[in-house]
């Protein structure tokens, strides 16, 4: 029987910062849609577990990556979010930087000048099927091979027939994992989603565990919008895709007890789907004052570790040993 991970590993600032080594900063983290990067120059500024990162399109039209970090001392180069730049110019000292993030020019510096060399640090950068994923590390296996069976089990799925829709977040007080496993498992279902158990067959609900991905379904009732397929992919991705609706969902860490549970939507046309929309938000609404009450119990110091069914949180348990296996002390 599968035991859960200890509670401990759920709270501070050590094991959150082993986890952004090791977790975030060593896999492909999505950042972007392939359509917010229309142009050479435009930008999308983000940050992802901590670290803020830049994408963008270059002059020659490929995509690139950044940390949005100035290598003088450490100043931003852009705000958060989109736009259009043929350089970028450092917010502190106005230090400017090529759209390829070499030093163009150290204002006003004197001598000597900066080193030579001298650039933003690179950022990997791929794209797959219009989505842009990031690995900040630059040390894990290219993006295809990354994503391994998780692209194989979507191939069929119109990905490029939809175009966003709009975004939505909500940020939870909770550690990133205790979300991730209340997506992982259908257990809690019938128990916490009303709506949704009444408009899905809960007992023929089917997940399906793979390496670093999991995929939920189960039969809808009467053709409720949630005929859908829930995909999971490690460590903090989720696809839900429906006939003719789908969302991602990343479930950003802001700190080792807050989590940012970030959607963006997608339909044929653009519209975001009122039903979609207002059903995922229901779900959150629900998800977040479990996952919340779950987190000030881990936090209590009564729990350490529990069981898992091994009919319905087999997912869970995978997602554990991925956690086990990625946050392990690096050997002295
Ligand atoms: S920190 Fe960027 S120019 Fe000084
Ligand atoms: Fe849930």
């Amino acid at each position: 029987m599968a035991t859960t991970l200890p509670a401990s590993l759920y709270r501070g600032e050590e094991q959150y910062e082993r986890e952004r080594a090791t977790v975030f900063s060593s896999t492909w983290l999505y950042v972007a849609h392939e359509s917010e990067l229309p142009v050479p120059g435009s930008y999308v500024a983000t940050v992802r577990a901590g670290y803020p990162v830049i994408v963008s399109r270059g002059r020659d039209g490929r995509l690139q990556g950044f940390h949005n970090v100035c290598p003088h001392r450490a100043g931003p180069l852009v705000h958060d979010g989109t736009g259009t730049a043929s350089s970028f110019v450092c917010r502190y000292h106005g230090w400017v930087f090529e759209s390829d993030g070499a030093l163009r020019g150290a204002r006003d510096f004197g001598e000597p000048g900066p080193p030579e060399g001298c650039r933003l640090w690179d950022v990997k950068v791929d794209a797959w099927r219009g989505f842009v994923f990031v690995n900040l590390d630059g040390a894990a296996p290219p993006l295809p091979s990354s994503l391994g069976t998780f692209a194989d089990e979507v191939a069929t799925f119109d990905l490029e027939g939809f175009v966003p829709a709009g975004t939505w977040s909500h940020d939870l007080a909770c550690n990133w994992k205790t979300y991730a496993e209340n997506y992982l498992e259908g257990y809690h279902i019938p128990i916490v989603h009303r709506e949704l158990a009444r408009s899905i067959d809960v007992a023929r609900y089917e997940v399906e565990v793979h390496e670093d991905w999991v995929l939920h379904r189960a039969p809808p009732r009467d053709g409720t919008v949630l005929d859908g397929r829930w995909l999971w992919r490690w460590p903090n991705l989720a696809l839900n895709v429906y006939a003719d609706a789908m969302n991602l969902e990343q479930f950003l860490p802001l700190g080792p007890s807050c989590t940012r549970v970030a959607y963006q939507y997608f339909s044929r046309d653009g519209t975001l789907d009122e039903d979609v929309s207002r059903l995922s938000k229901l779900l959150l609404e629900e998800d977040a004052g479990i996952c919340e009450a779950v987190q000030r119990n881990l936090d209590a110091g009564v729990y350490r570790t529990g069981t898992l069914s091994s009919r319905h949180e087999d997912g869970v348990a995978r997602f554990h040993e991925l956690v086990a296996t990625a946050s392990q002390p690096a050997p002295a």
